[in-house]
């Protein structure tokens, strides 16, 4: 049973968080979420502006990732080796010293939000109303954790022993946060950290390395490494050396490394097929607005992304719904990050077998409500795809596709709506649109993911105010949530009282 896992509910409302100029809190012990930067104010655009200037031939991160390759099993042991032995003096360190570290890095990474932009978008076509929330999220990650680490510290109670060596290996669709918050809690614990970025999003990676180093991560506490997918790179996961690993990508990665290594302790946030239900009691503006959001930020290619709306009885009958959603999509502007007003940008790659059938292939029944085209030659832009009629069971309904492409499904009442929603192996997001309290309270009860959201969009979670992880397939050993208590004691060994942290 999955009752027993953490989880996560936001509805709409309750604290606004404030946007604004980047500020840092000054006070230990009072974290407070970091404000995006408002992208709507002159002074900002024109930051903005100078930025993607940079980004055709940003080279930032390129001497960093030149420095990590390794290229032999060898040099994968060697390499382990020095960080077992730089863990000895990190772990000796007070537990505030390390969380002083996180706080430094927390100022490195917000001084260098404009690179961090950049790369990103360089490298991985994010766009910056979707880039600059993700710096935001990587400077909480560092203070929370840092102070999560204190807290943890003052308990008497109990005690804790860190593990000595965790591998981290970050996706390339958030390719600042997620290598940051895996990287800092583990650091934090006392553990050393070797971190791999995904192929597509090495110089990013590279570039977190070197600003958590100026934070004050000693080398060899923290090793960025680039290595090939093969002998090499077996030989870093299969190393006993490592004793835990936080992989944030798909579920067939994580459970290959699981069946390399049984014994490896794994947290893994993998896979996710998420869909928002609509029903007659929601307000259909705001629905259409997050449907689309949620599908089509950073261009679907996100775990947390609607890739399904499910529209209940009158919704999917009056064809208002249908028509606004279809507004919605198509006035989203499509473009290259080169231009800071585009708010879908391009694919990773040129799609795959799987998105390419995604993005072209009709299931029995459905039609396009809105085609995706190819909008470049390169074959990475794509307009968003809006597909009607998927029926429950069919491979849309099923797959996730990880693109810009939403499929529309029509159930009878809201028990159907669920099981549609809970009728795929991942659970990871779920939305609901309804402004009834008797339907929320009983779709709070029966959905089954990770991290709910009621009346709003389903991607962005939030450090602390929305904790972040996966039920069923979406997670691998995952019990307690990045950005959320106890995440840290779940990288942790229970230890004598007065011999750990
Ligand atoms: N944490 C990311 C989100 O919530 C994946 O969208």
């Amino acid at each position: 049973t999955h009752r027993d896992q953490d989880r996560t509910l936001e509805t709409r409302g309750g604290e606004p968080i404030a946007l604004g100029t980047p500020t840092l809190p000054a006070v230990p012990g009072a974290f407070r979420n970091t404000p995006d930067t408002d992208l709507s104010t002159p002074a900002n655009q024109a930051w903005a502006e100078t930025i993607t200037h940079r980004i055709r031939a940003s080279t930032l991160g390129e001497e960093e990732v030149r420095a990590a390759r390794i290229e032999t099993v060898e040099g994968v042991r060697s390499m382990i080796a020095r960080a077992v032995e730089a863990q000895r003096a990190w772990s000796a360190l007070p537990a505030s010293r390390r969380a002083q570290v996180l706080r430094r890095a927390a100022g490195t990474l917000a001084a260098h939000r404009a690179d961090l932009l950049e790369v990103m978008a360089s490298e991985t076509g994010k766009t910056f109303e979707q880039g600059d929330p993700e710096i935001s999220e990587a400077i909480d990650f560092a203070l929370y954790y840092a102070e999560q680490a204190e807290q943890l510290d003052r308990e008497e109670d109990v005690a804790f022993a860190p593990r000595r060596l965790t591998l981290v290996t970050p996706p390339w669709n958030f390719p600042v946060a997620i290598p940051t918050g895996g990287t800092l809690a583990a650091l934090v614990t006392g553990s050393a950290v070797i971190m791999k970025p995904a192929p597509q999003s090495r110089r990013c990676g590279a570039l977190i390395g070197r600003l958590l180093h100026e934070a004050g991560v000693p080398e060899g506490v923290l090793t960025l490494v680039d290595v090939p997918e093969n002998e090499v790179g077996r030989a870093l996961i299969a190393d006993p050396r490592i004793d835990q690993l936080i992989l944030t990508g798909g579920s067939d990665t994580a459970e290959m490394f699981a069946s390399w290594r049984p014994e490896l302790r794994i947290l893994a946030e993998t896979s996710g097929k998420n869909s928002i239900i609509v029903t007659p009691h929601a307000d259909l503006d705001l629905a259409a607005h997050d449907v689309a959001t949620s599908a089509f930020g950073h261009a679907g290619q996100k775990c947390s992304a609607a890739s399904l709306v499910i529209t209940v009885g009158s919704v999917s009958d009056s064809r208002r719904f249908s028509a606004q959603l279809a507004d919605a999509v198509l006035s989203l502007h499509v473009g290259e990050p080169t231009d800071p007003t585009v708010q879908m940008g391009p694919v990773i790659e040129q799609p795959g077998e799987k998105l390419a059938s995604g993005l072209s292939e009709l299931g029995d029944g459905e039609t396009w409500l809105s085609r995706p085209r190819q909008l470049d030659k390169s074959g990475r832009l794509f307009s968003p795809g809006v597909r009607a009629g998927v029926e429950e069971g069919s491979a849309f309904h099923l797959t996730e596709y990880f693109g810009p492409v939403l499929g529309m499904i029509h159930a009878e009442t809201l028990e159907d709506a669920v099981r549609i929603q809970n009728g795929t192996a991942y659970g990871l997001t779920a939305g609901l649109h309804s402004l009834d309290p008797a339907e929320i309270a009983w779709w709070t009860e029966h959905v089954e993911a990770g991290n709910l959201y009621v009346n709003r969009g389903i991607t962005g979670a939030i450090v602390q105010r929305q904790p972040f992880g996966g039920w069923k397939r979406s997670a691998i050993g995952q019990t307690s949530k990045a950005g959320g208590p106890n995440y840290l004691v779940h990288l942790m060994d229970a230890a004598d009282a007065g011999t750990a942290l």
